[in-house]
């Protein structure tokens, strides 16, 4: 994938780019053109969409309350555009990635598949049916975590997290009290405000987004006997 720019505008292409002046054949550039190739995040913004994904400034969240690794080996549910699971796959080792419907499954496999993001195994099943054992991490970005908190925890390892992306606070309520045998709860919300870029008008933007969702992160950490 290419990146071609005018110096104020930046476009995305395969093998050539559509831009808003033209084609730009990325081997024999026009002159007001400068081709590059694709950063991550210019990929990012040409994948297919389906449901919607989770947002960027929460995916640092995530990472910053987990501490995820490239020796990470964890499982998602569910896939849905497959935005976090191209995200998952540039940062841990394995990735086993669940989605429940067949039409989200086929989006979030193309995407997968056009990363060539060879270190994830995505499967068109419910996670609450997840088989894999001793991860790092469990991540539910679906709306009834509750139903599926035993295989969550019978799939970490010792000391692993339990990840859910929540939007309603009566989700976050009903996930505490699904979760007690986890310890170490966590809650957050984060808010980005993004600024105007003009030196002159140096000052936030008028609108942007205010809640995602809630970030809800424990951890399995068994009970001593007796204890
Ligand atoms: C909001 S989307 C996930 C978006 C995804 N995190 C992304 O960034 O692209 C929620 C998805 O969860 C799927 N889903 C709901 N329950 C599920 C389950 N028990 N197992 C697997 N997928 C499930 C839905 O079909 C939907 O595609």
């Amino acid at each position: 994938m290419w990146a071609a720019t005018d110096g104020k505008k930046i476009w995305i292409g395969k093998d050539k780019v559509n831009t808003g002046k033209g084609t730009v054949d990325p081997k024999n550039p026009p002159e007001w053109a400068r081709v590059f190739p694709a950063s991550f995040l210019d990929k990012l913004t040409k994948i297919k969409r389906g449901p919607a994904v989770i947002n960027k400034k929460d995916i640092g969240t995530i990472l910053s309350l987990t501490g995820l690794g490239s020796d990470w080996k964890v499982a998602e549910g569910g896939s849905g555009s497959g935005y976090l699971t191209l995200w998952l796959s540039r940062l841990v080792k394995k990735v086993y990635s669940y989605e429940v419907r067949e039409d989200h499954y086929k989006i979030a496999k193309k995407n997968v598949d056009d990363f060539k993001a060879k270190n994830v195994l995505m499967k068109n099943k419910s996670i609450f049916e997840l088989s894999e054992k001793n991860l790092d991490m469990v991540l539910y970005d679906l709306p009834n975590p509750w139903e599926g908190v035993d295989a969550a925890y019978s799939a970490l390892k010792t000391g692993g997290y339990f990840v859910c992306y929540l939007p309603t606070v009566n989700q976050v309520r009903q996930w505490l009290i699904s979760t007690r045998l986890f310890k170490d709860h966590q809650i957050v919300s984060s808010t980005n405000i993004e600024w105007k870029t003009e030196p002159d008008k140096l000052r936030p933007m008028n609108s942007g987004l205010t809640h995602t969702a809630f970030i809800c992160v424990t951890r399995k950490i068994p009970r001593l006997q007796g204890k």
